[in-house]
Formats: C-alpha cells, structure tokens, sequence
C-alpha cells in the first residue's frame, strides 16, 4: 500500500516539488544546533519547497508549520518534524556516556520511551538519536554523547534506544523515528578534534567501529545521518561506498539518509568543488534529504537538466522521505502528534522525574571509595563546596537543547531533600568552573557564559577552608560546564580547570575526610586526584532530578553500580587508549622495559580500566567451570562462576565476560567483551552467573572482510572489569 500510495503522489509532483522533500530547515524561531539558520522557510513551506523541520518544539508552533504545509501547499504533503532529542526531551536523563555506565539496557530503553512520549506531547515524530559513534579519544568532546569505546555494548544499547523510540508501531502517535548517527566513524576524528579527518583501516572498520550502526540498522532504525568527516577521502555526506553499497545493498537499510547541518555544503571546504558539484555527490552517493545547506535545492534542477544526476535518482530520495513521513502515519493525519492538551499530561510528570533520577543514580559510577567514607551519615554536619554544588545552569549536560535548566535539582537541594533535617549542610562555592573569561565566553558562544564570580581566587578558597573546618566531612562538586564537552569542544587537556584543583588540594590540606562528586562529559586526567582524595563518583551530567539522584548515592539509598564503558587515562599522551588494544609484538608484561611498547614515564595502563566501578559492598569471583574445552561449531559453551557478596549491604554487579583469539589469521584484540549479566545480591548472597558461548561469538571480520571463526585457542575471562578477571582456556574444532 505504501509503494502504491507515495507512487501515485509522486506522480502528480513536479521535480521543484520533489526536490523540495529533499530540504530539510530550521526557522529562527527554533533552537539553533548549527551556525545558520533558514530564511524564507514560511514562504518556502507554501510552495512546497520544504520536507522537513527541525529545531521547534511545542504543539502551537509545530501546527503552525503543518497547517501551512497542508493547507497552503499545492499537494497538502506534510513535514516531518526533528529534534535533537539526545537524553531525553523535557525530563532529562543523565548524558549518554553515562545512561551507557548503566550497562542496564532494559533502562536505556524505558528513557528512550518516556523520551519519545514527551517529543510526541510536544508535536515531534523524529528524533536525531541515537548516537552510536565509538570514541576512544576524551579529547573529541562528542565522547559525551555515545556509549563509549566498545561495539558489542554499543551495538545493545543502540538496538535498545531504537526499541524505546520507534517501538513495534512507527505510525502510533507516542513512537518517534530514530535517526541513528553519525554514519560513519566520526567518533575516531585525528587528535580529537572534532570534524576533523578520520582515517581507518576496512577491517578496523567493520570489527570495531561500524558494529553499532549496523545493529541500529538490523533494530529497524528509521533514518541515518551522515557525518561530517571524511572516510578514505570523501567525506561521509558524499560517500557512495558508505551510503549505497555498505548502508544500502550490503546492510539492507531501507530508510532514508539525512546529511548533518550543512554537511553537504561542508564538502566544499573539504575541497570537493562547487555546490553544484557537491550536491550532485550527495544525491548520488545516497544522500536523500539537506540538512539546512539548501544545496539541493538550489542546484538540483540544473544539475539534471545537465545531465549530472538523473530523474531516478531525485526519485528515489524523494520516495524514501515520503516513505518515511507514510510510516509515521503523516499521511493518514498531519496533525497527528499534535494534541494540545498533552504536554501538561506527558511532559516532566512526576513519574518520568522519577526514572531520571532512578536512571541517573544508576549511571553513576564509584572511581574511589577509601576509608568508607561513603555512603555518608544522614546526621552531622557536611561542608559542600564547589562550583557545581549549588547550581542548576550545568546539571542537564550538553545536548539538552529543550530541556529547561531551572526544572533541574541542583546538589544542595537534591542532599537536603534526601538528608532531611538531621544534616546541617554548610556552603561555599570556593572556585569558579574556570578563572579564563576568554574559555568561558569560547566555551557557551550561544548561551550566557559560565558565570565567573568577581571575588579573587584566593578569597573563594579561603571561605571554603573555614566551611570545611565547621564540618565532619567535605563534599567537593567539581568538574566540567556542561558545554566543555559536546560538539565543537574538544580539550588537549583533560585536566580539571586550574582554579578546581586548587581548591581540591586546599581542601585535602584541611585534612578532612573528602568527597569528591565529578560532574564531566568526558574522562578527565584525575591521577594526583585519585591520590589525594578518600573518595570520587563520577556523576556525570545526571539530568533533570541530578542534585536527588547524587544524594541518593552520596547517602546509600542507592548502592551504586555503574561500570566505566570509556577507560580513563593517566594523562593525555596516553591516547587513544582503550581495552580491546592489539597485543603488538613487543607487549610489555614487566621486567625490563626497553624496548619494549611502552612509555618511558607512564605505565601503558588506564587511570580506570573500561568496566571499572566499586560498590558499597564487595563482591568476589570464584573460579570459572566451563561444561567443555572444545566446541564445534552448532554447539555451546557454558562458563559458570560464583560471585559473592561479601560486605554488609545489597548491591548490584555487571559480570563480564571478555574472550580472547590467541592467533588467527589477521591480529585479534586481547580481549574483547562478549557478554555481561546485572545481578543483585543480598550481603551474603552468592549466585552462579552463566554465560553461554557460541561459535558466533568467535567471529570476526578477517582480511577478506568476510565474518568468520577459525578453528585454535582461546582464552575466556569473566570479571568484575577489564581488568581484574578470572581465566579459562577452549579451543574451537571445525
Ligand atoms: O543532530 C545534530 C548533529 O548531531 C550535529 N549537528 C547538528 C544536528 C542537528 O541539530
């Protein structure tokens, strides 16, 4: 019905109608994402000029634009509406990278489900989410916005997301259409700067990068979005190899492409030609709709009459936008996310504020934990100290573009709120986030800057002394503003601002016990931290109910579980540094160093590994029982182990299961996750966890880029990390 429906519409259109469901704006009444914004677009809706919008929310306003669509344009097609609903719409969650620390995908996709609930409340059908770029470098401050460094937990937690947005019913008027991104690869931008040329091997591609975009694709995904990088030296936007022969005839994708804010335009930065010339690319490499650049509509008409692309191919992208806006249902209702009455019913309702907090007390995760100093005493008195404790303009965390700052649970709140009474709480902010107007101001062009407080450094620090003095114990909020990571803000250090650790080292100098809360998009360079602080949690930007969620774990009514999904690094020379490394041929394993692959000053180790995160409780790993040493392929393996919980509360853990190809015929990682199970035990509790192996978890894609196994050793490890792991061998027989 479909096929037959948009065939019947596109033949009653004209090709300035066609190509006009190629364009995609955003009008200046919106929420700008990029540096230009649309002209014309009313005047350009009513000649049908316009596909899509993107960057308004609200009933009223998206009405508005639809009413305009279907009553003043010739054929009555309506929009389709987008936002770059990242972590959540109203009621915000905590930053990817740390909904990903959950390791919880049942979780992931409940917030992509409330998230999609308040985007359709607010008259949107398509979201710019998720975004499933692998990052190993925390300099690219686009870390914030993935799931981190690994394929196999990426490609879950995409496939989760798209469940939670699109669910089982496209056309129903509480799912969304995902638009996965940034296809492909732009999270492996040189030295961490953003936009910035990415260049990989194919085999490298396809065993470690590409996995979650294709998992988003076989989960159904709706819509992709190129990216703005370059791959093998075309950029992504014009890339036929990635848009039609991997995404399409390889993958199977069926939706339609959309290019990133003016990326297609971009290409001719990039040095691909004129924007007649770019734009052809684009339209022939797959590329079906413009983000704001307007390349295809002010070229494509002259390029066909040139003979530069074909009637076909302006088709064949046309169709696929109109496919999209059947399967929202557009065409049956153009009004049919729009419900005036549902944004009081649907938006930042007390139960979506409850799974944020639920959700963000998950995403944290414990670095640090000496002397029990936490969970903290609900009696006594606690210094809280630090720019970010008493605030609310940095708690949401960067891609928050409809989520509304003053809505959100600053920390002090959020502690008196869980403490009660029987705390008495002393403040001070003691430091700003940074001393650097010039930062400040490069760091929020479009926002108020961070604000920076006029009273000298020396002073701010002075007065928290004194509060810390007053109390039992210190708890220090510090870290990152929220636009010190997200788009266009990469950082060659990863330090904490000067006048932060300042602060710390004075407040460790008052010999206190100490708490340090970590408010970051990214992993930041902590070593002397990690050496002079009892305590550290990595908080993230927790969202909407952050201050409640922080207190929960600050106070133990949550036991927190959360798992690093990005390895922290001892300093910024060690990167890009991640898990699933090559072994090389000359891995260092101690004894004498020379040459060996190493540093001269550092150890090759991380900070943190990816998996780390303590608990309040300790759990202990017995050895692992495999059912047999070989398998065949078409049968399984079962590794078992018992895990204990040997402290006094419950807790939660993420067992891990890594396995290892000792040889193959291309270099295989040393390990590479293959499995994890959440579990909860009581203090006392034990629990046998299973994993079952398949052939299908040996395979990888060799230099012929065909997914195989191959028949030889490996090594299986099940831990608490990457790192700290128990150890058996198998061998696969074909
Ligand atoms: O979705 C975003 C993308 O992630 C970065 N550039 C702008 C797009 C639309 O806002």
């Amino acid at each position: 019905r479909m096929k037959a429906y948009v065939a019947n519409l596109m033949s009653k259109m004209t090709l300035d109608e066609k190509i006009g469901q190629l364009n995609l704006v955003t009008p200046g009444w919106g929420v700008p994402t990029g540096s230009v914004v649309s002209k014309g677009v009313e005047d350009n809706i009513r000649k049908g000029r316009v596909g899509g919008l993107f960057g308004i929310f609200g009933p009223d306003k998206i009405r508005q634009a639809q009413t305009l669509a279907v009553k003043e344009s010739r054929l009555h097609i309506p929009l389709i509406f987008g936002l770059d609903v990242i972590h959540g719409h109203k009621t915000i969650f905590p930053i990817p990278l740390g909904l990903s620390c959950s390791w919880d995908t049942a979780l992931i996709e409940r917030t992509a489900r409330i998230a999609a609930i308040e985007a359709t409340a607010d008259g949107l059908c398509w979201v710019y989410s998720p975004m499933v770029d692998i990052a190993r470098d925390p300099r690219w401050g686009r870390i914030a916005e993935g799931s981190g460094e690994d394929p196999y937990l990426g490609s879950k937690i995409a496939r989760a997301m798209i469940k939670g947005y699109q669910g089982t019913d496209l056309s129903k008027d509480n799912t969304v259409m995902a638009c996965v991104k940034h296809f492909a690869l732009y999270g492996a931008a040189e030295a961490g700067r953003d936009y910035n040329t990415t260049d990989m091997s194919r085999i490298r591609m396809f065993n470690e990068y590409l996995p979650p975009y294709k998992a988003a694709v076989d989960a159904g995904v709706g819509s992709v979005m190129s990216s703005f990088n370059e791959i093998d030296g075309i950029p992504a936007t014009g890339n036929h190899w990635l848009l039609t022969d991997l995404l399409r005839n390889q993958w199977g994708f069926k939706g339609f492409v959309v290019s990133d804010y003016t990326s297609v335009n971009e290409m001719m930065a990039h040095g691909m030609g004129d924007l007649a010339t770019v734009s052809t690319l684009a339209l022939k490499a797959g590329l079906d709709m413009d983000m704001v650049g307007e390349g295809f509509l002010t070229t494509l008409q002259n390029s066909l009459k040139a003979g530069a692309v074909t009637q076909q191919q302006i088709n064949a992208a046309c169709q696929r936008v109109l496919e999209a806006k059947y399967k929202l249902g557009l065409f049956d209702d153009p009004y049919r996310y729009i419900n005036e009455s549902k944004p009081e019913k649907d938006i930042l309702t007390a139960q979506n504020r409850q799974a944020a907090r639920e959700t963000a007390a998950r995403s944290m995760v414990l670095l640090k934990n000496e002397h029990q100093v936490l969970p903290l005493k609900k009696s006594g008195t606690i210094a809280l100290i630090g720019p970010l404790a008493d605030n609310h303009a940095e708690m949401l965390g960067t891609w928050a573009v409809s989520g509304d700052k003053t809505k959100s649970v600053s920390i002090q709140e959020g502690i008196k709120n869980v403490a009660g009474n029987g705390v008495q709480v002393l403040s001070a902010k003691g430091a700003n986030i940074t001393d650097d107007t010039a930062f400040a101001k490069r760091i929020s062009p479009f926002d108020k800057p961070t604000e920076i407080d006029p009273r000298t450094p020396e002073i701010m620090i002075q007065e928290a002394v004194e509060v810390a003095g007053k109390a039992d114990v210190v708890v220090a909020v510090v870290g990152e503003a929220a636009e010190m990571s997200g788009e266009s803000s990469s950082r060659t250090s990863l330090d904490l601002p000067g006048s932060q650790r300042k602060l710390i080292e004075a407040l460790v100098k008052t010999g206190k016990p100490l708490v340090v809360v970590l408010l970051n998009g990214r992993p930041l360079t902590i070593s002397w931290l990690d050496e002079q602080a009892p305590a550290i949690l990595e908080a993230w930007f927790a969202g909407t109910e952050a201050g409640n969620a922080i207190a929960d774990v600050l106070f133990g009514n949550y036991n927190p579980a959360g798992k690093l999904t990005t390895s922290f690094p001892r300093n910024v020379g060690q990167i890009p540094i991640y898990y699933n490394h090559k072994n090389t041929g000359r891995p260092y394993e101690g004894g004498n160093p020379k040459f060996k692959s190493d540093y001269l000053d550092v150890d090759n180790s991380p900070l943190y590994p990816f998996g780390y995160g303590l608990s309040y409780t300790n759990f202990t790993y017995d050895t692992i029982q495999l059912s047999q040493s070989t398998i065949r392929p078409g049968q399984q393996i079962t590794a078992s182990i018992l895990i204990k919980n040997t402290g006094n509360v419950a807790g939660e853990e993420t067992v891990q299961l890594y396995i290892r190809d000792l040889a193959g015929s291309v270099t295989r990682p040393v390990k590479e996750l293959k499995g994890f199970q959440k579990i909860t035990l009581n203090a006392g509790e034990m629990k046998k966890v299973q994993f079952t192996i398949t052939e299908n978890d040996l395979k990888f894609y060799n230099s012929a880029l065909k997914y195989v196994s191959e028949p030889g050793d490996f090594k299986l490890f099940i831990g608490t990390n990457s790192r700290d792991v128990k150890e058996a061998s198998f061998r696969l027989v074909k």
